[in-house]
């Protein structure tokens, strides 16, 4: 297994190219079986998870065909073909490496009248049940049979016929499945209290091109009118607004000046304004951000929600960055009941993190130090490479498989600005 070694104290300075958001390609691939027509996203990262997803999809017979990029490019097009399905059922060899497979749940039903999806179990943040999923999928008509590990919707004879779901808790996943079994429904669906992150909007944009009629794109009241078919298209993933924000954070604890070429500020606009108040300057611009840190870094208490709150998806980055601030801050973690295994190795580094339940309190500034680490989960992992770059000496950081799940090419981007980072083979 790879790790990484950093050597911390440089001051990160120039341009790192943002790449296609991970969580968007995640409920765009599958799209691809809602038509029997070619459906190509251009913008797709590199990362295991989107390998991984499309050697799911090969397993229904989908045709993917990967087209010319040079090898130093970043990102990816590739075509999806799936006029003609052989298997409904995602197995659990594939699903336990890659939870995101149950978002073949929604649309596989929707095109076959069934879907058998090994159920995905927890992972290090949570246990990450699916019941929001399946209750949606019911409202809109299906049966659900759960034996063996495996979950299986079933639509009556002549398709889905929609329905109402209010969800009592945001879900993205859950309303991204919902979205894609409601498109080919036979009446109209609607969905309250749906999660509003960018990505979801990408779906629902890659959706309506693809010949979908929904309303309130970006609300959490959405309607969706069932269409009979739908075409194939050509579309761009969104930028990644995790990654932007991740590499945000680590210009900001070196003190840099980094361009993040790509970013869509309008999508990350609760973490910039965190960043804001810590004292980092932030100028947005349409093609990008720049993340200047120069003065002393202020605390700040942090709460995660849902889209437009703070992602609990930078929550890790930001304690990472908040260790140096001069003085005290306090962090809320609402969404996942496990979110902070990077505070024990942060601690090991020199960090002063106290938790108390899904609350940290970070007493700052830390004099960070070089450590052996190991990632636990991959925005956890990211927090450890940040902090490691303001660290005193040198960082071993093991179990980097996280990372390349979720970071593409992360070691050469950060080299791009002049971290001290590289990639070693496991002794
Ligand atoms: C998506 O996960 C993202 N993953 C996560 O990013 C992200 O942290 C999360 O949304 C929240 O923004 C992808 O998009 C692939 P949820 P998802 O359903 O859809 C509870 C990363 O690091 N819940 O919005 O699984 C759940 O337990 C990953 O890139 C139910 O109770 O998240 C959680 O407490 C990590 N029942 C809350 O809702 C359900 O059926 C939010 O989960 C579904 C969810």
């Amino acid at each position: 297994m790879d790790k990484l070694v950093i050597r911390g104290g440089n001051r990160l300075s120039g341009t790192i190219p943002v790449s296609g958001a991970k969580n968007a390609a995640l409920t765009l691939i599958p799209c691809t079986l809602l038509t029997e027509e070619p459906l190509t996203l251009r913008n797709l990262p590199r990362l295991a998870d989107i390998d991984g997803f499309q050697h799911l999809m090969t397993q229904f017979g989908v045709s993917v065909s990967i087209q010319g990029k040079r090898p130093e490019d970043f990102g990816r097009v590739v075509t999806f073909e799936a006029s003609r399905l052989t298997s409904s059922v995602a197995p659990y060899d594939l699903v336990r490496k890659m939870r995101a497979s149950i978002l073949v749940l929604g649309p596989m039903l929707a095109r076959m009248g069934e879907a058998t999806v090994s159920m995905p179990g927890g992972c290090a943040i949570g246990n990450r049940p699916i019941d929001l999923h399946l209750k949606a999928l019911e409202a809109f008509g299906a049966t659900i049979e759960m034996a063996q590990g495996y979950v299986k919707a079933i639509a009556p004879d002549g398709g889905l016929p929609g329905g109402d779901f209010d969800f009592p808790v945001v879900s993205v996943g859950a309303t991204e499945n919902a979205l894609m079994a409601a498109v080919l429904a036979n009446g109209t669906s609607r969905l309250f209290n749906a999660a509003r992150e960018p990505e979801i909007v990408d779906l629902c944009n890659l959706l309506v091109a693809m010949g979908a009629e929904i309303e309130n794109i970006g609300q959490s009241d959405l309607v969706i009118h069932g269409a009979k078919r739908l075409n194939g298209a050509t579309y761009k993933v969104m930028p990644d607004r995790i990654e932007a924000g991740s590499y945000a954070c680590a210009a900001a604890i070196t003190g840099g000046d980094v361009r993040l070429e790509g970013a869509k500020a309008s999508d990350m606009a609760s973490t910039l304004h965190a960043m804001r108040n810590i004292g980092i300057e932030i100028d947005e611009d349409p093609k990008g951000i720049n993340v200047r840190a120069s003065g002393a870094l202020k605390p700040v208490n942090l709460t995660t929600a849902p889209f437009p709150g703070l992602a609990t998806d930078m929550q890790a980055q930001l304690m990472s960055l908040l260790c140096k601030a001069e003085g005290t801050s306090v962090l809320k973690e609402t969404i996942f009941e496990n979110r902070f295994m990077h505070v024990p190795e942060l601690s090991r580094m020199g960090a002063t993190i106290e938790t108390e339940g899904r609350t940290a309190i970070v007493k700052g500034p830390a004099d960070l130090t070089g450590a052996e680490v190991m990632a636990t989960d991959l925005r956890a992992s990211m927090s450890l490479i940040i902090a490691a770059l303001a660290a005193e000496g040198e960082t071993t950081v093991r179990r980097i498989y996280h990372l390349d799940r979720g970071y593409e090419r992360l070691e050469e981007k950060l080299q791009l600005v002049g971290a001290d980072i590289e990639r070693v083979g496991d002794d």
